[in-house]
């Protein structure tokens, strides 16, 4: 079971089938700002769907291709976040993360994201972690901007939303940089 504690406040750890109730709870009441950016909300209707995000995730996880972690805010889960992909021939992690509108605002995505790279990049021996969002997705882009990351380039309609296309900013930090950045 994967636990990380991330400082007093913020804890992350690998979702597990009995967290499937709870993130549902979350995904459901903050179902239209989610949607804004994320693009599963319309395959996210009942529990059932969310117990098959947790056994993909676990299915993954077990072979190393994913690590999708709840994030636990002063006892709470308030979010998940997590690499979506884990690529050991590229030595690349990719972050994604959302956190319950009542929770936002506080800076939690920003220690997590911190936590994330640094466990990606000191713990696992990757040697890059990339973050990408849709290029109208200032809260989102802020933290990787805040964490130093180098903005490497816009994929040119990178993504669909439910009915239109998407320019994605690509963010990306080296094992090298981190290792002599300030932000860790
Ligand atoms: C993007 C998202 C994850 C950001 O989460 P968050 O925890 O609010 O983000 P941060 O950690 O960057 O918090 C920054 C805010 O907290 C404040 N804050 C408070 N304490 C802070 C601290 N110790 N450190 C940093 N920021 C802090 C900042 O002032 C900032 O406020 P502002 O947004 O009014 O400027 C969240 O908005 C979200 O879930 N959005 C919808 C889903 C989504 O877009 N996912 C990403 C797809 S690519």
């Amino acid at each position: 079971m994967f636990v990380h504690n991330i400082d007093e406040e913020v804890s992350l750890k690998l979702v597990e089938r009995s967290d499937a109730e709870r993130i549902f709870e979350l995904t459901d009441r903050s179902r239209s700002g989610l949607r804004e950016w994320l693009p599963w909300l319309d395959f996210t209707i009942t529990i059932d769907d969310t117990k098959n995000f947790i056994a993909h995730a676990l299915g993954d996880f077990a072979l190393g291709k994913s690590l999708n972690c709840a994030i636990v805010y002063k006892g709470k889960l308030v979010g998940i976040a997590g690499f979506n992909e884990i690529n050991q021939a590229k030595k690349t992690a990719y972050i994604g993360y959302w956190l319950d509108e009542n929770y936002q605002g506080k800076g939690i995505m920003t220690r997590v994201a911190a936590a994330l790279t640094d466990y990606a990049l000191t713990e696992q021996g990757l040697n890059k972690v990339e973050i990408r969002a849709a290029i109208g997705n200032e809260k989102s882009r802020a933290i990787p901007k805040r964490l130093g990351y180098i903005e490497e380039g816009t994929i040119r309609q990178g993504e669909w939303l439910y009915d239109h296309l998407v320019d994605s900013v690509v963010y990306g930090m080296l094992q090298s940089e981190w290792a002599s950045s300030d932000r860790k």
